[in-house]
């Protein structure tokens, strides 16, 4: 597939089939991730890969941190309104073939940074960033549909206690084979985006 016809044909999907995706198919997508350019080539991303099987324990531990944000306990209070569209992408996961965490091995989550400390974050978070679209594209190229997921902050700190780890957690992604075809969602006009000097 073309570089420009995979960015361009690239959706999120959030309806999937119940179909497998091979191991060697898996591996693949995600040795794309970890060919992203990273800051100082440190290669701060490491993947967890939840299989099918684990699928319910992992919602398990989403819905006890929508709890405890509903309870007002979580890392979000300002943000109750989006915990409905929380809970709807968790249950995307039921039917996604695998969910991949992408963890930054080089930062803990620390809410107290000094201007270098969140520099050094703002690079590696840059990297995983790249990881991550290249695992999107990349599933592309064997008709693996994806969505990127930062919903899991609404879980954040249980999602941090069941995958026994004390690093960023960055984001999940869904993937699996599609079962839509979604119409592009709108972009702003490249004029509104670009800035010529
Ligand atoms: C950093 C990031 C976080 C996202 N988090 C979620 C999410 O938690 N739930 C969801 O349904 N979509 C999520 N998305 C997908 C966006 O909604 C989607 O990319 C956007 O609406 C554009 O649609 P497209 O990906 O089909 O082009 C996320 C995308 C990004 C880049």
């Amino acid at each position: 597939m073309k570089i420009l016809e995979a960015i361009g044909g690239r959706r999120s999907i959030r309806k999937f089939l119940g179909k497998e995706i091979a191991k060697d198919t898996l591996e693949k997508i995600l040795s794309a991730g970890a060919q992203a350019p990273s800051a100082k080539n440190r290669q701060p991303w490491k993947f967890i890969v939840i299989p099918k099987n684990r699928v319910s324990e992992m919602l398990g531990v989403m819905r006890s941190g929508l709890e405890h944000e509903k309870s007002g306990l979580g890392l979000l209070p300002n943000y109750t309104q989006f915990i409905g569209s929380a809970e709807r992408t968790f249950c995307i996961l039921e039917e996604a073939a695998v969910t991949v965490f992408i963890l930054n091995t080089e930062n803990n989550f620390s809410l107290h940074q000094s201007a270098e400390e969140k520099l050094f974050e703002m690079g590696n978070v840059q990297s995983i960033g790249a990881a991550i679209q290249n695992i999107l594209l990349a599933a592309l190229e064997y008709g693996v549909g994806s969505l990127w997921i930062c919903d899991i902050y609404f879980a954040y700190q249980d999602l941090l206690a069941w995958l026994n780890t004390d690093r960023q957690i960055i984001a999940a992604v869904a993937l699996g084979y599609p079962a839509e075809n979604p119409f592009p969602r709108p972009r702003k006009p490249l004029d509104a985006v670009i800035e010529w000097k």
